[in-house]
């Protein structure tokens, strides 16, 4: 949660920092600002509201300075207003931060600066913090980042910190514990942010900081050093992504384009791994660790959110092809409940962004605790895949629309492969289903595609629905997951209320709900519980409930049933979720725009949930 942006060089900051903190806004869009150094004065600006608010606040304004650092927030202490967002000045107005994480001790260390006399101006753990550290600074007489080393050592809770100081017109002084932090290398400039995206289109060599790092950064110096003040050796990363990627391309929102992005995206997931010809599947994470697989006694997967959905879908894979018991966890709860791990237990993580506290903290406990942590993750570089004994990529390329549509099927992708290589090297799969299955996800991208041609369709069935005010969303076996991954994009991009259950599971509760204002969406694809999914629309359309089904190409049945239908072309039922989530995607995104809502921003959301 929460994107920064710095920049310190030649260049005019202000277009710099403006740009990047779009780029980020993914992250929190509740407001944002920017701070500038001009003359030994610091030039504050922030707004509540979108980037784009601020820009407009600052018509007029004089902007001039070579360094500057811009956040944009999503709120965690303090209600969204134009005090509470960041940059925050100290009491004495030389000293401006941003940050991003959460301080949990902030309220004892604010109870004793107050003690001294200390007011505050916002209701952030931000602003205590700042003040903190210009107390040590004003008390031990050093320098800030002498303090801001003091100040960390007390701090508990995560941060990704910048600040400027107005007697130090060079230099930007970072550290992060928890948050996310990169660096990029100019000639004779330095740009930081919370993610590559606002770097790329200056340099793609980037340092990635550290946890427990500090960094001091000036035009052509980066030092780095640890919170014991010894100098550490930054690691240069040069980074493989394209700025085309993370540009709308002719599409009216990222959400739109990352759904049609699919066939590519799969396509690059599944390149250079599945070899369907030679029935092999070249996976090094996998194949460097495969007797830690082969051996486990279970496997428990950890994630959040729609990483949960593809963490369901695992389930039924890994059981079903490995014949290793799974558990899927969710990631808060799984860290704060003392779960049982036994040594041998493997751990999958799964994340887009890399960076998910919830996610993260459980994966850090569970290494503690001696278990082997496999990363599925989009992010390269992230927090997640660092902390990962080993793992894969899902190279689906930045995702910016909030609700996340491509970094899932990529992560369908991955595990399918992975669930395939394994059983197949255990010898729990047999030689035909594995090669059909290789050929069928091989095959996936063009099927894809196919869906994609003529969204229209969906279309008329999202304005038809639109008013609606709850869903229910249904599906059985591999389609209940992607039931649940519905109902969550419905809710995410629309603000529809929507729930999914597994569709046996409907008769004991939510068919109270059913009457005919009530669209009930089901994943009714050709697979072995069709029969009892027919059932189940009967069951529905008996008590006037409106019918909205995936179904397979070809079914003369289900149409025939239903309300409306979304089509997509046959494939085995392990590999369906792929081509049956599609739909549901699209149907979430023409909802939200029926409705005239921000799809690519919704409301309370962030694209990186750094906060547990
Ligand atoms: C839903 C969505 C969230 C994320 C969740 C986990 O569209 O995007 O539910 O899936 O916050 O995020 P990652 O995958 O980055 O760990």
């Amino acid at each position: 949660m929460c994107g920064i942006v710095g920049y310190t060089g030649p260049r005019e900051a202000f277009p710099v920092v403006i740009k990047g903190l779009k780029r980020l806004e993914y992250r929190g869009y509740d407001s944002s600002g920017v701070a500038l150094l001009n003359d030994g004065k610091l030039n504050v600006f922030k707004k509540k509201g979108k980037v784009s608010e601020l820009e407009e606040h600052v018509i007029g304004k004089d902007l001039h300075s070579h360094i500057g650092i811009g956040h944009t927030r999503w709120a965690t202490h303090g209600e969204p207003s134009d005090r509470n967002a960041h940059p925050h000045q100290s009491q004495s107005g030389a000293l401006a931060m941003i940050h991003n994480g959460i301080i949990e001790n902030y309220t004892q260390l604010k109870q004793e600066l107050t003690s001294k006399g200390y007011t505050f101006n916002s209701d952030t753990d931000t602003e205590v913090l700042l003040n903190f550290i210009e107390d040590i600074k004003i008390n031990n007489n050093c320098s800030v980042e002498e303090a801001l080393r003091i100040a960390l050592k007390r701090v508990v809770g995560a941060y990704c910190i910048l600040l400027i100081s107005a007697d130090d017109p060079e230099t930007i002084i970072a550290a992060r514990k928890g948050s996310p932090l990169v660096i990029g290398i100019g000639k004779g400039e330095h740009f930081l942010a919370s993610d590559a995206s606002p770097i790329i289109e200056y340099t793609k060599e980037v340092v990635y900081v550290n946890d427990y790092e500090i960094a001091i950064v000036k035009p052509d110096e980066l030092i780095l050093k640890n919170l014991g003040n010894e100098k550490q050796t930054p690691f240069i990363t040069r980074l493989d992504m394209e700025l085309a990627r993370i540009e709308k391309g002719g599409y009216d929102h990222f959400m739109l384009k990352e759904i049609h992005e699919q066939p590519d995206t799969i396509f690059d997931c599944l390149r250079g791994r599945l070899l369907a010809q030679s029935g092999q599947i070249m996976m090094s994470g996998v194949e460097n660790h495969l007797d830690a697989f082969i051996n486990a006694p279970r496997i428990i997967i950890v994630a959040c959110g729609t990483s949960w959905h593809a963490g369901l879908v695992a389930e039924y894979l890994i059981e079903e092809l490995c014949r290793i018991p799974v558990e899927v966890e969710y990631a808060s709860e799984f860290r704060y409940r003392n779960p049982v791990v036994h040594k041998g237990d493997v751990i999958i993580a799964i994340s887009q962004s890399g960076e998910t506290a919830d996610t993260l903290v459980a994966l850090e406990s569970a290494k503690e605790n001696g278990a082997f942590i496999f990363g599925v993750v989009n992010a390269v570089g992230s927090s997640i895949s660092r902390l990962s004994h080993a793992g894969a990529y899902t190279h689906s390329g930045p995702e910016i629309g909030v609700a996340s549509t491509k970094a899932f099927t990529g992560q369908l992708a991955v595990l399918t492969m992975m669930a395939l290589k394994i059983g197949f090297a255990k010898g729990t799969i047999d030689e035909t289903r594995y090669q059909h299955l290789l050929v069928e996800l091989e095959a996936v991208p063009e099927k894809v595609k196919e869906i994609l041609k003529d969204t229209s369709a969906i279309e008329r069935i999202a304005k038809k629905y639109k008013d609606a005010s709850d869903f229910l969303f249904l599906g059985r076996g591999y389609n209940f997951p992607i039931a649940l991954e519905g109902a969550l994009k419905l809710k995410e991009i629309s603000y529809i209320h929507a729930e999914g259950y597994p569709a046996a599971e409907m008769k004991h509760g939510p068919i109270a709900l059913v009457d005919d204002q009530l669209p009930v969406v089901f994943v009714a694809t050709k697979d072995s519980y069709y029969q009892k999914i027919v059932s189940n629309v009967q069951e529905i359309k008996a008590r006037k409930g409106k019918v909205i089904c995936v179904a397979t190409a070809g079914d003369d049945v289900i149409p025939g049933m239903a309300d409306d239908v979304m089509l997509v072309p046959d494939a085995d039922e392990a590999i369906a979720p792929l081509l049956s989530v599609i739909p549901l995607q699209l149907l979430s995104y023409y909802v939200g725009l029926a409705k005239g809502l921000d799809v690519d921003k919704p409301r309370n959301l962030a694209k990186s949930v750094t906060v547990e």
